[in-house]
């Protein structure tokens, strides 16, 4: 069977006037039909960025990204439409929440566009989603009523209401206390087995990566290896019961979320900035030097 996803020599870089950033350097990478599988690096790896050319959020500078057979660079823009909206489910690290629209319409908001299901069926799959992801009494409530936690488990459902084959999630148990971030992990493996859904996650925390059946280590932009996750949360890269990523206050990824309110859920305003790492691309709670070395 063909990989669900081949990432290519993939190379992004991000230019900022002057300065050109290098996020990913001649990434390539298959993604079999039915993994579980974790994408690991220290802040400014690359994670987001992979994600974001895997769920076509956005294009490699060069190389190639062929999801579900299909070679994204080659794709119309309404093909790319439909591959996010019927394809693929994104969980964005900073959520991309429409402010003005309830819990319930932000979450519905994928299935109006999908037009399959009548309103009765959307208003029993969202509910059941909400009671799912534990907030089952939140669809009357604004984005910005929320906290961090429950505005991520709100991105959480409305990526897996359109029970899309594959689910693209940066970091989604980060604003999570232990116990939430369990039954998200819980959910997504349920998903995995019994739909054979294909899961693709960045993390930071062992305890979310210790579900994964591969990992996927990034450093600096470039592929570092492909380890078990015993083996990746033996070394270095993952602290252990730190799910938050200590380089990268919580608070600012939730403001991160508010910032322009993209009318296609599937795909948010290219407005991130990224906060923190322009001048700091080596993590400082993982020094350069005891990184994996490539080759
Ligand atoms: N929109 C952008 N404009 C300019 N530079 C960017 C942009 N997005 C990311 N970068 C840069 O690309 C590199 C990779 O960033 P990316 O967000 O992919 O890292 P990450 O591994 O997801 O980090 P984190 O763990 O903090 O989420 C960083 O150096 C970052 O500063
Ligand atoms: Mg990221």
């Amino acid at each position: 069977m063909p990989p669900i996803v081949s990432v290519r020599n993939a190379v992004k870089n991000y230019n900022l006037g002057k300065v050109v950033v290098p996020a990913l350097r001649d990434v390539t990478l298959d993604v079999e039909a039915g993994a579980f599988l974790s994408i690991a690096g220290p802040s400014g790896s690359g994670k987001t960025t992979l994600l974001n050319l895997i769920g076509c959020v956005d294009t490699p500078t060069s190389g190639a990204v062929v999801v579900d057979g299909q070679d994204t660079s080659k794709l119309s823009e309404r093909a790319l439409t439909s591959l996010r909206l019927n394809t693929i489910g994104f969980i964005f690290q900073s959520f991309n929440l429409v402010s003005v629209l309830t819990v319930f319409q932000n979450i519905e908001l994928p299935l109006l566009l999908q037009r399959k299901l009548s309103s009765a069926e959307r208003k029993q799959r969202i509910q059941g989603l909400l009671d799912q992801v534990g907030i089952g009494s939140y669809a009357k409530h604004r984005p910005t009523e929320l906290s961090g936690g429950q505005r991520q488990r709100v991105a959480v459902a409305r990526a897996l209401v359109t029970r899309p084959k594959l689910v693209l999630a940066d970091e989604p148990t980060a604003n999570l206390d232990s116990v939430t971030g369990q039954n998200i992990i819980d959910l997504m493996k349920e998903l995995n087995r019994s739909e054979g859904t294909t899961f693709i996650f960045s993390t930071h925390d062992a305890n979310v990566m210790k579900h994964a059946n591969a990992v996927v280590r990034l450093a600096d932009g470039k592929f570092v290896d492909r380890v078990t996750a015993a083996q990746a949360i033996g070394s270095h890269e993952v602290r252990a019961g730190s799910p938050v990523d200590p380089t990268r206050p919580a608070q600012s990824r939730v403001k991160e979320g508010q910032a322009g309110s993209p009318v296609d859920p599937t795909r948010p305003a290219q407005t991130r900035v990224k906060e923190g790492q322009a001048g700091s691309p080596v993590d400082p709670a993982h020094p350069a030097q005891s990184r994996v070395k490539e080759g």
